[in-house]
Order: structure tokens, then C-alpha cells, then sequence
């Protein structure tokens, strides 16, 4: 299949082009757009057929979900039932934006979507492309990122087109995403308000809207936890070719170790992701990846994937701070070094 390329101008959406993709999504084909976190693929939301197109695209497991994405807040309506107080709160206050809200479905809501649950995974992305997308459609779209299960997810075309180049019909070219990693997702159908998977929208952020949130143990926990919520978190993620080994703990004291590692490592090629640009170790690369949690957000899934264009064997880094956005961006990181994480005391 020949993937045809769009460029597009992502403040001034040509109606030209987002109709031309609209159509192929009418036709049932698929299409990668940006969205402000990372590159979506999408399909038609209402159609099994062109559903189970992106799990064949994408190598995705058939019990891994897929959030459902839409243009206009009163798009919600027929695709849940009900819409709790709760989710009401967090749409008035944080739509269009990087949440993802988890609700009971409706009878409209294909199985393909939700691998069998009763639940549905919705959001209104801050993206112009996007939603002039779903609009020229007519039709809300099923989303995963738009990588090769696995993968990191793509934060700008070029690395929609290394995954998925000849698997789909259109990439939407719209530069490179603002946030750089995927929305938080919350569960309103739980007992009581879930962080299923931390993003740019934080728990205190969520509790400033809805009191009470809590964090399912997968987003905190140092380790791998099988039976989980979502079926996403069971999968691997991120990882790149190398091995990832994180630091935590006394900094001055991981400096030496990381050093110190890079002296007796058999691996030829070793980075060490810094994010202070003074800071260089002798005998690796030194990958600069931001110094803000902003940034790093921002730069990690492009870095990870430049790691195995590299050829690099070992990546060592020491951890940020899980406050706000860093939440999000350990969480993402520990799942890239398959919670391979060395205490340093
Ligand atoms: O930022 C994002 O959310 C991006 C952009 C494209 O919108 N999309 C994205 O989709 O990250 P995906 O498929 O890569 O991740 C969706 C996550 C998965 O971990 C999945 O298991 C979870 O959401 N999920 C979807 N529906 C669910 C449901 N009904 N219950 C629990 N988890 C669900
Ligand atoms: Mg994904």
C-alpha cells in the first residue's frame, strides 16, 4: 500500500487536505494525525471492519483498547451513558486538553474498541488538525498512538512514517506534538476516581476539579504488576534496543557510579541521557534530554527512538523527580528500562 503524505499547516489546517483525509476515513481506510500529546492512528470509531484494521497496522494485542476521540464536547453524548458528575466537572474545566476519560459505553460503542470491557475511553484533543479531522469525518475516531505496538509513541510524522509507512493509507504531516507524551487516562467507573496513566494533567490538578483521585499502584509502583486495570499497562512499551538502567538515589554518588559503570561495561556504545548540559561523562555519549520535566516530556520518545537508530547498547540515566509532569515521565521511563532501576545510597 503506498501511504500518501500530507503536509498540513497545523495553526491554519488547509480544509483542502483535512478533506482529502477525511475521505479516506469514510472509505474505511486509516490515518495518522497530530494531536497535542503524540500522533494518533486513526480510524472510524463506529465501524468494526475499519477497527480492526489499526490492531492489524499497529501488531497491537486485541485486548488492548482504543480511546475514542472527538471533535466537540456534545459528541459525548451517544458514545457513553451515563455522564457522572464527576465527568461533567473535568469537561467543563479540562476539555479540549491531554485527558482521557474512562465511562460506561453505550450500545453504539463497538466491541472492537473496548477489547470486551464495559467501558469506553474517551477524549477532545487541543489539536486544530485533529479536530477539524473528526469533524470533515463526521465520525468520532478510534486513536492508539501511531507506532508499531511497542514502540514509542510518534511525536512527529517521521516517526509515524519509520512504523507504519506502506501499512496505512495517510499520515497527516502536521510538525512536531506539544506535550510529547500520551494523555492521562482517569477511570470514573471505579469505586472512586482512578489515575489508570499519568500525563501533562496531573492528580492535583484533577483534585483541585473533583476532590478525591487516586492512583492506581501500577503508575507508582517500581515494578512490573501483571494483573492490572488497564490492559495496556501489561505490555511492554517504549523499550529501545539497548539496555535502560535508571539511578536513584544520592546524585553525587550516581555520578561516580554512572562513571564508573562506563570504565568496565563490555558495551561499546553507551549514552548517558543528562539533563544539564555541563554535566559529560568520558567514554559515553552524552545525550542531552532537557531540564525541565516539560522538556524531557517533550524530547523522550524522539530520543529513545535516535538511540536505536544509533546503534547504542546501554543507556544510563538518573532519575527526575515524580512531581507533576515527572510523574509521567518515570512512569514512561520505567517502562522503557523494563523497571531495570539500581538504588544508589
Ligand atoms: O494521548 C493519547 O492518549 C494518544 C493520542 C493519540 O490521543 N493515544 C494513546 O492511545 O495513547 P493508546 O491506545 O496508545 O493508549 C490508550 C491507553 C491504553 O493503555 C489502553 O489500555 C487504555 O488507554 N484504555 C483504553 N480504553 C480503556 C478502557 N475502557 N479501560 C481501561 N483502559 C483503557
Ligand atoms: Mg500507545
Amino acid at each position: 500500500m503506498k501511504t500518501l503524505i500530507l503536509r498540513i499547516d497545523p495553526k491554519k489546517p488547509q480544509p483542502r487536505i483535512i478533506r482529502k483525509a477525511a475521505t479516506l476515513l469514510q472509505q474505511g481506510e486509516l490515518v495518522a494525525f497530530p494531536t497535542e500529546t503524540v500522533y494518533g492512528l486513526g480510524a472510524n470509531a463506529l465501524s468494526p471492519k475499519a477497527i480492526r484494521k489499526i490492531f492489524k497496522a499497529k501488531g497491537r494485542p486485541s485486548d488492548n483498547p482504543l480511546i475514542v476521540h472527538i471533535a466537540d464536547k456534545k459528541q459525548l453524548r451517544q458514545l457513553v451513558d451515563p455522564i457522572p458528575p464527576a465527568a461533567s466537572k473535568l469537561i467543563k474545566k479540562l476539555w479540549p486538553g491531554p485527558l482521557t476519560i474512562i465511562l460506561k459505553k453505550s450500545p453504539i460503542i463497538p466491541d472492537e474498541i473496548c477489547a470486551g470491557l464495559n467501558t469506553v475511553a474517551v477524549r477532545l484533543p487541543d489539536n486544530r488538525v485533529a479536530r477539524a479531522l473528526i469533524r470533515a469525518a463526521g465520525f468520532p475516531l478510534a486513536a492508539p498512538s501511531a507506532n508499531i505496538s511497542g514502540k514509542p509513541s510518534p511525536t512527529c510524522a517521521s516517526h509515524v512514517s519509520a512504523d507504519l509507512e506502506g501499512r496505512i493509507s495517510c499520515i497527516i504531516d502536521g510538525g512536531s506534538t506539544h506535550v510529547g507524551l500520551e494523555s492521562t487516562v482517569i477511570d470514573l467507573t471505579a469505586a472512586s476516581p482512578t489515575i489508570l496513566r499519568p500525563g501533562k494533567i496531573s492528580p492535583s490538578e484533577i483534585g483541585k476539579v473533583i476532590g478525591n483521585v487516586r492512583l492506581h499502584r501500577v503508575v507508582k509502583s517500581d515494578k512490573k504488576i501483571i494483573a492490572a486495570r488497564s490492559p495496556g499497562m501489561k505490555y511492554r512499551h517504549y523499550a529501545p534496543k539497548a539496555e535502560l538502567r535508571i539511578f536513584q538515589g544520592d546524585t553525587i554518588k550516581i555520578k561516580s557510579k554512572i562513571q564508573n559503570i562506563i570504565r568496565h561495561s563490555p558495551a561499546k556504545k553507551i549514552a548517558v541521557f543528562v539533563t544539564n548540559r555541563n554535566h559529560r561523562f568520558q567514554g559515553a555519549e552524552n545525550v542531552y534530554i532537557g531540564s525541565s520535566s516539560k522538556s524531557i516530556a517533550k524530547n523522550l520518545f524522539r530520543v529513545l527512538r535516535e538511540m536505536d537508530d544509533r546503534k547504542i547498547e546501554l543507556i544510563l540515566i538518573e532519575s527526575v523527580s515524580e512531581k507533576g509532569l515527572g510523574l509521567a515521565v518515570m512512569n514512561r521511563l520505567k517502562k522503557a528500562a523494563g523497571f531495570n532501576i539500581v538504588r544508589v545510597r
